[in-house]
């Protein structure tokens, strides 16, 4: 399998590294970055660490106070950085269409777009518009921002659109992805429909990534590991009880876990990367679905067809 990295450049830092050792002497003053999910866990980690390397970053939180107390909280913890803190429910579709509006008027490149938010849901189906929740959340919000922003970002010198995945990618549905149960209404399992939201998230990079070759600007996917973090409070408890006792000493610190998305995001070592998937910050290679090229094109357009009203 490992044939399949090719010449792909590989890091000195691995599973133990932190997001402050893969970003030590990278300077993102100048650099602009968007970033989902900077309220907890790895996106906080991954807001402060960005700021401190000089970034302006645009920390995107549930709602506005809390985006205004990630901030608070990263800067009391002595970064001096600048952060635009904004709000946006990403359940919401048209509330995502309206933060793109809001940082399109900023008329600013973006150098770095991460699409780190997530969720993984409780045992019981969830649907919002009739798809099925975390697919909603986890990949149709960020395809919305991703499409609505890509002309800024293709307005930087070395534009990067960074979507946090997972090896949980791995155990999606049969198929892949489940075209013809979308809703989760004819079969539903939250750990299955996980698993194809985050195959959806590595898909859409790589078909990102064709769609931009030759253009210079990167899309790239990762896992960050298994990290302890809230995104576990929503599993059944059955589960959540034995991870937080028994799993917690193998898991990543918040840390540890932002590493990849900021060795991703910041590395000039990366430039010219792109349509690829990493793990402890270094190349990695994804399941056969996530390798899937046509699997990959049809999802996007298909998901262009789930969002039609919300991307332009
Ligand atoms: N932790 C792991 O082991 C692991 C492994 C593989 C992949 N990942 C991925 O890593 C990413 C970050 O997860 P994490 O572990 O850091 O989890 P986390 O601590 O729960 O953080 C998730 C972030 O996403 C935000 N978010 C969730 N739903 C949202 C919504 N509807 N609207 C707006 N914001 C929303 C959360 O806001 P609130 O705080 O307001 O909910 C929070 O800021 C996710 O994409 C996850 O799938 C995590």
């Amino acid at each position: 399998m490992t044939e399949l990295l090719g010449t792909l450049p590989r890091s000195e830092f691995g599973r133990g590294s932190t997001a402050d050792e893969v970003t030590a002497g990278v300077d993102l003053s100048g650099k602009t970055i968007l970033l989902t999910g900077c309220t907890s866990g790895i996106g906080l980690e991954t807001m402060r660490t960005l700021a401190k390397r000089g970034g302006h970053v645009i920390g995107v939180g549930r709602t506005q106070e809390k985006a205004d107390k990630a901030w608070q909280s990263v800067s009391e913890s002595g970064v001096k950085g600048n952060v635009t803190p904004l709000g946006c429910e990403l359940e919401d579709f048209a509330a995502v269409a309206e933060l793109a509006d809001k940082v399109r008027a900023m008329n600013t490149p973006i150098d770095i777009l991460i699409c780190n938010a997530g969720i993984i849901g409780r045992s019981k189906l969830q649907a919002i518009r009739g798809i099925e929740k975390q697919f909603a959340v986890n990949h149709l919000s960020h395809f919305i921002l991703i499409n609505r922003l890509l002309g800024q970002v293709k307005a930087a010198s070395q534009g990067r659109v960074v979507i946090v995945a997972s090896d949980a990618h791995e155990t999606t549905l049969p198929g892949g992805i489940a075209f013809d149960n979308l809703s989760g209404a004819t079969g539903y399992g939250a750990l299955k429909f996980y698993g194809q939201s985050k195959l959806a998230n590595l898909l859409t990079a790589r078909e990102l990534a064709r769609r931009l070759e030759n253009s210079g600007t990167t899309a790239n996917a990762l896992h960050p590991g298994f990290v302890y973090t809230n995104i576990f409070h929503n599993l059944p408890a059955f589960l959540s009880g034995p991870l937080k006792v028994l799993a917690r000493p193998f898991m990543k610190s918040p840390a540890a876990g932002a590493a990849t998305t900021c060795y991703v995001a910041a590395s000039p070592a990366l430039a010219g990367v792109s349509g690829q998937y990493f793990s402890d910050c270094n190349p990695a290679v994804p399941s056969a679905y996530g390798r899937d090229d046509a699997l990959a094109l049809r999802l996007w357009e298909v998901s262009e067809e789930l969002v039609q009203d919300y991307l332009r």
